[in-house]
């Protein structure tokens, strides 16, 4: 097994994903960050410099179960301190199951800010996946809002409550599409729009060979949106959910919730002298799109290739999905349903199903509105675990809950994560 060292200045960025200029949190000046990459077994150290002037910063590892390491969580006020404006604090951990992973601040709606990636973990050297493929591309999904976060928090806090509203745009890897044009821009147009001129609004571009196999390692961590991921003419077949293979099953599109990340399978199987878009929407409210390219060929990016719809138009959700996210664990989903959970007539259904193995494991999970989800989960893992909804305008209202698991049998705990500045280092 290898050590993989990294080192993050976080810092605050001007950027326009979506040709609106945005205060953006960064990682050496990209957000998202970069993909970082390991295989089974290996230990990484990410050493995080928060170079923001005033405010702190703590970076989670979604999906990672921290096995012995709960203090690198990332979970700022639960497992560490914040770190501090100036400080740098160090994360070692190992990643002990391949899978599609990401990671993401854990600090008030910094993640919303832009400090995000994904952290995809291969097989070690040796051992075959139980299927079959050329190459791969990481797609990230998000949902991005033209306020600051810090005014979105700000409205979340008050009485009455100002709420953040829908996302202007949805990206893929850090892109999207955003109409300047009035009166499409009065929207929080203006100057802040177009900016960057031409540097702005052109798609992500995912290069394909024709008959080739690609696995696309999809995740999502919208603050607010749920979403329907397709390609234009082609077919998907799933083959992992959070780090679990899965029965492969071929979709149209995916319904993917914030926190969850699943791996497709795509056959470059159609006309390659043209490109498909590769599109990201509200399954809910399908007169917003947003579209991205996924290119053939050479990869070159060819401008007649461009259909541009505006995403503002997004009317707000009518219903209200909770996919609720646990730390340090995986846990068997056991069942869902309508109405009231009712344990004579619902549960001996679930045990059956768990007994049978045929309960699938996630990290993420989605509860229906006016529904329930039943979630089981081994506590096996000592430490403190936040479990909560994904949504970061949820869990900035206080949606969520922290199991103490098992914290008499933990070792003697890092100083590092002990402490906020000043008082760091002082016994209690
Ligand atoms: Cu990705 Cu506590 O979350
Ligand atoms: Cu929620």
């Amino acid at each position: 097994a290898k050590t993989h060292h990294h080192t993050w200045n976080i810092t605050y960025q001007y950027k326009s994903p979506d040709c609106f200029r945005k205060l953006a949190v960064t990682i050496n000046g990209e957000s998202p960050g970069p993909t970082i990459r390991a295989a089974q077994g290996d230990t990484l150290v990410v050493t995080v410099h928060n170079m923001l002037d005033t405010e702190n910063t703590a970076i989670h590892w979604h999906g990672i179960r921290q096995i012995g390491s709960p203090w690198a969580d990332g979970t700022a006020g639960v497992t560490q301190c914040p770190i501090l404006p100036g400080e740098t604090f160090t994360y070692r951990f190992v990643v002990d199951r391949p899978g599609t992973y990401m990671y993401h601040a854990h600090y008030g709606m910094q993640r919303v800010a832009g400090l995000d990636g994904m952290l995809v973990v291969s097989v070690p050297d040796g051992v075959a996946e139980p299927f079959a493929y050329d190459g791969e591309h990481t797609v990230l999904l998000m949902d991005w809002w033209h306020q600051s976060v810090y005014e979105q928090a700000v409205g979340l806090a008050s009485v009455p409550m100002v709420f953040v509203g829908e996302p202007q745009s949805l990206l893929i890897n850090g892109r999207g599409v955003f109409n300047c044009s009035p009166p499409a821009a009065s929207n929080g147009g203006g100057a802040a729009c177009n900016a960057f001129g031409g540097e702005c609004g052109w798609p992500t571009l995912f290069t394909a060979s024709p008959g080739k196999t690609y696995r696309l390692r999809i995740g999502s961590l919208t603050s607010l949106a749920s979403l329907s991921f397709e390609i234009e003419g082609h077919t998907m077949t799933v083959v992992e959910a959070d780090g679990y293979y899965v029965t492969p099953v071929v979709v149209k599109n995916l319904f993917i919730y914030s926190g969850e990340t699943y791996s497709v399978l795509v056959t470059a199987d159609q006309d390659p002298s043209r490109s498909y878009w590769a599109a990201e929407t509200h399954p809910w409210h399908l007169h917003g799109h947003d579209f991205w390219v996924l290119g053939y060929g050479d990869g070159r990016y060819d401008p007649a290739d461009v259909v541009l719809q505006n995403a503002n138009a997004l009317a707000r959700n009518v219903s209200e999905v909770h996919p609720w996210h646990l730390h340090g664990h995986d846990f068997w989903v056991l069942g869902y349903g309508e109405g009231k959970f009712v344990p004579e007539v619902d549960g001996p259904g679930l045990n059956a199903a768990s007994a049978r193995g045929g309960a699938v494991m996630k990290n993420t999970v989605a509860l229906h509105p006016m529904g329930w989800t039943a979630v089981r989960f081994r506590a096996s893992n000592p430490g403190v675990w936040l479990f909560h909804c994904h949504l970061e305008a949820h869990v900035y209202m206080g949606m969520g809950v922290v199991f103490e698991e098992g914290v008499d049998v933990l070792p003697r705990l890092p100083a590092s994560i002990m402490g906020c500045g000043r008082t760091k280092g002082h016994h209690y």
